[in-house]
């Protein structure tokens, strides 16, 4: 038998033809890179070469990889019960994290649903919301808002409050349930548009859903505090939900513990995963204030939310969390994305400048850097790698979302690259 020290040298290539990959056509995709190890801001290949981690995978590592607290704390857990189900047992880990999380949170954001991912987290905000007006006795309620732009993930539920020219999943437009997708009201045109449309719906209408301060997956697309605002008067007026989806922006990436603060905006329902763990379990929540949750406390047991997932508050990943949200208060990483909010804003300037380029702009720590037309993705993510940095362009963008822990000279080296690597391409093609 192996131990789980020794490795087959040749496992790459064994196991390439058995692995699917994410967002891939698999005839063309290049092979991915092999990772050993990673440590801090870095991921180090079984090469040997070291690449510094630009986007923190998928924006969930903020502490940096490997932080020996969470470590400890996952060890720890393991150690005493990695996971029991949630259905009809408790565990301390989940418990806390529950307590902790809704004491985070802004107002009455008190009822946590855990889930094992941000897809998963936001079919739960949609199904809450829906059977918050169906237990109310309000059964024609069963669409959405959603904006152009938004991503929310990509199972079925999700992938119908996407973009849904723009979005990844347009090939699935006639088989996903039918919501009202509209411009963000980002001026008084468009918000005059989106209350005339509300107006004329609101009776099939549940919830409008959002990403607040950003639309990440649809283009890292920024919108201000006031747009939330809005969305929150609109909501009030015609008595609908609001949705936050935080899976992106929770835990400090735009600079504010959750976006919601920034405009100081308490959402009705509001989902959390990625940087929930510091990027080292899956885990995922879906947090419902005390009035939606009050639809559903009801002597009728059709009135549950019928909802349960196997892996639910996996003790493990609740004890990852637990521990990150430790780092969160001990260590300055507000302070730290402050300070990386800058370097990024001056490191990625220069790209202005440059050819083919349409703008720069940073948020929290997000650095963008958008083109006119979509470059060769892999022609730009080769020169990155060869930089010594590892970033994954996607369609008319290049950005960073660094480790709140990186240091100075690691954030230099990732800007510079992304400045250099996008000259190069402006030069050669
Ligand atoms: C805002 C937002 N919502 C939902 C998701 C889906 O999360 P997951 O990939 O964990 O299913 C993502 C993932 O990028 C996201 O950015």
């Amino acid at each position: 038998m192996q131990t789980p020290e020794a490795s087959d040298p040749d496992w790459l290539t064994r196991g390439r033809g058995h692995v699917w990959l994410p967002y891939a056509q698999m005839k063309t995709a290049g092979a991915p890179l092999p990772a050993a190890r990673t440590r801090g801001s870095r991921i180090i290949l079984e090469d040997g070469r070291e690449l510094v981690d630009g986007i923190a995978s998928w924006w969930t590592a903020c502490h940096g990889y490997n932080h020996p607290h969470i470590a400890e704390a996952v060890r720890a857990q393991l150690e005493r019960m990695p996971h029991v189900m949630f259905g009809g047992l408790a565990h301390e880990q989940a418990y806390r994290l529950a307590a902790r999380l809704a004491a985070l949170l802004p107002g009455d954001l008190d009822h946590v649903f855990f889930t094992e991912s941000g897809s998963v987290s936001v079919e739960v905000a949609i199904k809450m919301a829906l059977q918050y007006w169906m237990n109310r006795g309000e059964t024609g309620r069963r669409k959405l808002v959603a904006f152009r732009g938004a991503y929310h993930g990509d199972t079925f539920a999700t992938m119908a409050v996407c973009d849904p020219a723009e979005g990844m999943h347009a090939l699935f437009a006639g088989a996903l349930a039918d919501h009202v997708i509209a411009d963000l009201p980002r001026d008084a045109a468009s918000l005059a548009r989106l209350r005339d449309t509300i107006a004329a719906r609101r009776h099939e209408l549940a919830a409008i859903i959002v990403e607040p301060l950003v639309q990440g997956a649809g283009g890292m697309l920024f919108h201000d505090a006031e747009t939330l605002r809005r969305l929150r008067a609109l909501a009030d007026e015609f008595g609908l939900l609001l949705i936050f989806d935080e899976i992106f922006t929770g835990f400090g990436r735009t600079g504010t513990m959750f976006a919601s603060e920034a405009a100081g905006v308490v959402p009705d329902i509001v989902t959390l995963s990625k940087a929930l763990t510091g990027g080292t379990l899956p885990l995922a929540a879906t947090i419902a204030r005390r009035h939606v949750f009050d639809a559903f406390w009801s002597d009728n047991p059709a009135h549950a939310l019928m909802h349960g997932p196997t892996y639910m508050g996996n003790a493990l990943a609740c004890a990852a969390a637990n521990a990150s949200l430790d780092l969160f208060e001990r260590e300055p990483r507000l302070d730290q994305v402050a300070r990386i909010s800058g370097m990024l804003a001056e490191g990625l300037a220069p790209c202005r400048a440059l050819p083919g380029v349409a703008d720069a702009r940073t948020l929290g720590a997000i650095g963008v850097v958008e083109f006119e037309t979509a470059p060769d993705r892999r022609a730009l993510q080769q020169r990155l790698v060869a930089r010594g940095v590892w970033a994954r362009p996607f369609g008319k963008i290049a950005y960073l979302t660094p480790a709140f822990t990186i240091g100075d000279d690691d954030l230099g080296r990732l800007t510079g690259a992304l400045v250099a690597a996008i000259g190069d391409i402006a030069r050669t093609g």
